[in-house]
């Protein structure tokens, strides 16, 4: 077809067409640009924070922080939510940063053992997957029951591990509830685990349950990581008796023990890390 204004001579650089692509190639372009300076400020900030907003001593190795530092901003950049999730790609606010660092943990410790609680889509799971996949003795359990991911566990969170390139054979995700399922896992695994995550049932006494009933498989020199134990936030499961439900759970088990524990505040609704020392 013959263009207007007499052939492509006469032909405009401000055509529809070419603007469009213009601005196409500009919102990519500037797209990249933020993602860069979002990573720079994201790294500048917690290089401070690390030292900064933490309560407790730290009770794990530096070298996690050297690669939850130095690891790229977003661990699992393909990450499916649940259909009709839309906040950051169904997995909430608390990710990347919170997965960064539970990647980190994994990488630095080569746990052969972790077991998780709350697995949800596998914001957490796929960190852990990544970390452990290329040593081959390692494995992964998740339980979770379906009440945040309505119908999609453990379909989804299968899809986003299977993405990580983690082994079906290494990875299991068991759909219950943890109250029923870990006491019979901590005869199970007694001693055996490496790293137990608690995001699961977050009232007093569903992180109560799942704390005391997973304590038994952690091995001396493991560590159990808690999420969720901010006091600025009122959450919706806080109670009369339990204002802060996970955090008093958390604060019972390291006051019975005497373990050495810290809280980062730098994650988003603050993670708390145990050390076991039987
Ligand atoms: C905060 S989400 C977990 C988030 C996940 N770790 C992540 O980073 O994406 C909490 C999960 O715990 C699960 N859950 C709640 N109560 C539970 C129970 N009693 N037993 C097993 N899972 C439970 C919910 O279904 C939900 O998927």
């Amino acid at each position: 077809m013959i263009p207007p204004h007499g052939g492509i001579k006469n032909f405009s650089p401000f055509d529809g067409r070419i603007q469009v692509g213009c601005n196409v190639v500009w919102s990519g372009f500037f797209y990249l640009i933020l993602k860069m300076l979002n990573k720079l400020f994201e790294n500048a900030s917690l290089r401070k924070k690390i030292h900064t907003d933490v309560d407790g001593k730290y009770c794990f190795d530096r070298e996690v922080l050297d690669i939850f530092l130095n690891s790229p901003y977003d661990i699992a950049p393909g990450f499916i939510g649940p259909p009709g999730s839309k906040l950051r790609g169904g997995r909430g606010k608390d990710h990347p940063r919170y997965g960064r660092f539970i990647y980190a943990f994994g990488k630095h410790y080569k746990p052969q053992q972790i077991v998780e609680v709350g697995t949800f889509a596998g914001g957490t799971a796929v960190c852990w997957a990544e970390a452990i996949k290329d040593d081959p003795g390692s494995q992964l359990i998740c339980i979770d029951n379906d009440t945040y991911s309505k119908g999609t566990y453990p379909e989804i969170t299968s899809r986003n591990i299977d993405n990580t390139g983690l082994s079906r054979v290494r990875y299991a995700l068991m759909n219950g509830d943890s109250k029923e399922m870990l006491p019979n896992f901590a005869k199970r695994l007694e001693n055996m685990v490496d790293i137990y995550l608690v995001d699961g049932d977050h009232t007093y006494e569903g992180a109560k349950a799942d704390i005391n009933n997973g304590f038994p498989m952690l091995r001396s020199g493991g560590f159990m990581l808690v999420h969720d134990l901010d006091r600025d936030r009122v959450m919706d499961e806080a109670t009369e008796d339990h204002p802060f439900p996970v955090y008093e759970a958390f604060m019972e088990l390291i006051n019975e023990h005497r373990f050495d524990y810290c809280i980062l505040k730098y994650i988003r609704k603050h993670l708390g890390i145990i050390k076991i020392e039987l």
